[in-house]
């Protein structure tokens, strides 16, 4: 299957396809030299079948882990970039999930005043979530993401074999990107994963709704926000948790406050199936710290996505003390 993502002439294709990495050249130009950005927790295959379909590749590996979201890694990617004497005529191709995707971006978009680039992802998070839409960062000063571009790929390929290699708990913790954008914007896919399809249904049908949202506002000016859904608290528990849960752990427990009684009730099972948290051990007061710090809060008030029902949505501000509200009556006082 082929998504295009139309933005123009920065428009691009992602491509859905079991065994697609061992035909990249079909969908990148990689008749030039590419530099091929990996961390060491993706297993190595992934990055030799690209690169044995380049005319000349040099694989860079890094050591896998937000901790290596950084500068450093930054700098080490484009030391390793003029190493290889890449031009503005060659690319940068990243394999594996999130952190190699949105660091090797901002790489390419940073080289030579931008480069082609390509991604590869192979965790559930970035296939149907950061590999689309452009967003590129790295952290810096203990700060997610609060460096970086907006710069779109040349392409995306999609394995969903490279999956099979994948934890479970990475997979749950990318079906809690796929159910949020279910959940909000199309029943007909929430309908689907409450009856349990299949993975590739999944990808799909979550690329075609990130896909909507980023046409429809590529710089995150208004209706991108609906991404957001459980995120407010979700970054809230992030912070308290300490790092011990990962970031859609931490928004699966978050959209619950955020929902009507009917979507919570049907919101619920389809977590628990992931072996999703619907609630959270954290203490409130910890949350509220968090959020009051959270980068969307704007003049007291935060904008927050509350679900209606499934399928449906409503953007609003609202201060931490009515968030607070939210949370206690969904898990009373935590
Ligand atoms: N750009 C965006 O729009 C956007 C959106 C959401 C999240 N993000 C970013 O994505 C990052 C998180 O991404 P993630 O969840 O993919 O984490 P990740 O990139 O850290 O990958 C998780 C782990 O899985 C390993 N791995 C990757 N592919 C594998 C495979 N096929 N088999 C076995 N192991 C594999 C990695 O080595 C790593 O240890 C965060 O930095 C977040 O800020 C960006």
């Amino acid at each position: 299957m082929i998504v295009r993502v139309d933005l123009g002439e920065r428009g691009y294709d992602i491509v859905v396809l079991r065994g697609a990495i061992a035909q990249a050249d079909k969908y990148f130009d990689l008749c030039r030299r590419a530099l091929i950005v990996t961390d060491d927790g993706v297993p190595e295959k992934y990055a030799k079948a690209v690169a044995a379909k380049c005319k000349d590749a040099k694989i860079f590996t890094f050591p896998q882990g937000e901790a290596s979201k950084n500068a450093d890694t930054y700098l080490s990617i484009l030391k390793a970039a003029l190493d290889f004497d890449l031009s503005r005529a060659d690319c940068i191709v990243a394999v594996g999930g999130g952190v190699v995707g949105d660091i090797s971006g901002f790489a390419a978009a940073t080289y030579m005043r931008g480069i082609d680039f390509y991604n590869v992802p192979t965790t559930l998070l970035s296939q149907v979530d950061s590999s689309i839409g452009g967003k590129t960062a790295i952290d810096f000063c203990g700060i997610k993401n609060i460096v970086g571009a907006f710069y779109q790929p040349k392409a995306v390929l999609i394995d969903p074999d490279t999956l099979d290699t994948l934890p479970r708990r990475q997979i749950s913790n990318g079906m809690a990107e796929a159910i949020k954008m279910a959940a909000t914007s199309d029943a007909e896919l929430f309908g689907l994963i409450e009856r349990g399809c299949d993975t590739e249904q999944i990808i799909s049908g979550s690329i075609r709704i990130k896909r909507d949202v980023v046409q429809a506002d590529e710089r995150e000016a208004g209706l991108r926000r609906v991404l957001n859904f459980g995120h407010t608290i979700g970054h809230g528990i992030e912070a308290a948790a300490g790092g011990s849960l990962y970031h859609g752990e931490c928004v699966a427990a978050g959209m619950i406050p955020m929902c009507s009684d009917a979507a919570r009730a049907r919101l619920m099972p389809v977590l628990e199936r992931y072996d999703l948290p619907t609630s959270c051990a954290v203490g409130s007061e910890k949350i509220m710290q968090a959020m009051i710090h959270d980068k969307k809060a704007e003049g007291g008030a935060i904008n927050v996505v509350l679900l209606d029902d499934i399928g449906s949505f409503t953007i609003t501000k609202q201060t931490p003390q009515g968030i607070m509200s939210r949370i206690k009556a969904a898990w009373g006082d935590i």
